[in-house]
């Protein structure tokens, strides 16, 4: 027989799956040659960020699915691979984005350049479904991250969450905008909406009380709702409670994916079945950590090990 509490896995679901190209050059000029002086490509993707940061928190099995196209798709699944996480992506015709970004070194400016991405049919929407019930029936822990890709409704995660649970996964969902706002109707176990992100889900609270917003989206049935506000730490709710997570003053070299490293943090510690106050400073020490970095989702385990000591989670009364 199946037991939920005997699986392991935590696959993570990156729709839109990209490589980041970052050019670092000593100075970029609009509208002339500039040459770069550096360049690095890594597999990106708030996903892939999260399963990145959960492989180096020391958690064994953790798989990644989503699209992948192309070259970019194949160096995708290589890095993905590279990193000691099971690929699960499904091919799809057509190439995987690339997401550039030009660092002039000498004003500190910098210039990114998105692709759109392939646009996903009916078929190949209809494949992912198939792979993704596969695969939360063996997971522990089915964590949903990021935009959704083009040619698919907003309504894809609450239709995805439903499909995963069903198959007997506990589900996260991570994401922005109208993909947010529809997919909390199909009731995640865990959201972490940002500053911005809290704002779309409650539209109507003009009062500024996060404690109220939190305690309104529990009453809607989401278990456990992580507001986090980046070096202001996190207020977070959970079993009819509210906790007010608090963080040391850091210098942040690159705070992006530090809510997915926070993602990744509250993962290890929830299938692990932690309290929820463990489970937010192991999140929390993960964001932090990973602000120290200059590479995007990248959590050093001994920096977060020493903030750990550091970060103090309280019943906020
Ligand atoms: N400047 C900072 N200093 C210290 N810790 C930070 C800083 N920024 C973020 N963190 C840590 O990371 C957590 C998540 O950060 P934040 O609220 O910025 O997430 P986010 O906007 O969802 O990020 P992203 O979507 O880029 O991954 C915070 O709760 C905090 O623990
Ligand atoms: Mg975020």
């Amino acid at each position: 027989m199946t037991n939920a509490n005997a699986r392991t896995t935590i696959t993570t679901v990156t729709l839109n799956a990209a490589i980041d190209k970052t050019y670092y050059m000593p100075a970029f000029v609009k509208g002339k040659v500039s040459r770069a002086a550096k360049v690095v490509s890594t597999a990106g993707g708030k996903g892939l960020n999260v399963a990145r940061v959960l492989k180096q928190l020391g958690h064994a099995e953790v798989a990644a699915t989503g699209f992948a196209g192309g070259y970019n798709g194949q160096f995708i699944v290589n890095g993905v691979k590279e990193a000691g996480i099971r690929s699960e992506f499904v091919a799809i015709p057509g190439e995987s984005r690339l997401c550039m970004n030009f660092i002039d070194e000498g004003d500190g400016s910098s210039t990114e350049v998105l692709e759109p991405g392939p646009v996903i049919g009916e078929d190949q929407l209809e494949r992912f479904k198939r792979e993704l019930q596969r695969l939360s029936a063996e997971s522990a822990l089915v964590v949903f991250s990021g935009s959704l890709p083009g040619g698919t409704a907003p309504a894809l995660y609450a239709e995805l969450i439903a499909l995963s649970r069903a198959a007997g996964a506990d589900v996260f969902l991570d994401t922005s905008g109208e993909s947010l706002v529809r997919g909390v109707t199909a009731l995640p176990s865990f959201i972490k909406p940002n500053e911005d992100e809290i704002v779309s889900l409650l539209p109507d609270s003009h009062d500024g009380d996060l404690r109220e917003g939190i305690r309104k989206l529990m009453a809607q049935g989401i278990p456990i709702v992580a507001a986090t506000l980046g070096a202001e730490g996190a207020v977070a709710g959970a079993g009819g409670r509210i906790y007010r997570v608090r963080i040391p003053k850091i210098e942040p070299v690159n705070t992006v994916g530090s809510g997915d490293s926070f993602v990744a943090g509250y993962a290890y510690g929830h299938v692990r079945g932690w309290p929820i106050e463990e489970c937010l400073r192991y999140a929390a020490a993960a964001g932090s950590a990973n602000a120290l970095s200059e590479t995007t989702g990248d959590v050093d385990p001994r920096e977060h090990a020493r903030l750990l000591r550091e970060i103090a989670v309280e019943e906020w009364l």
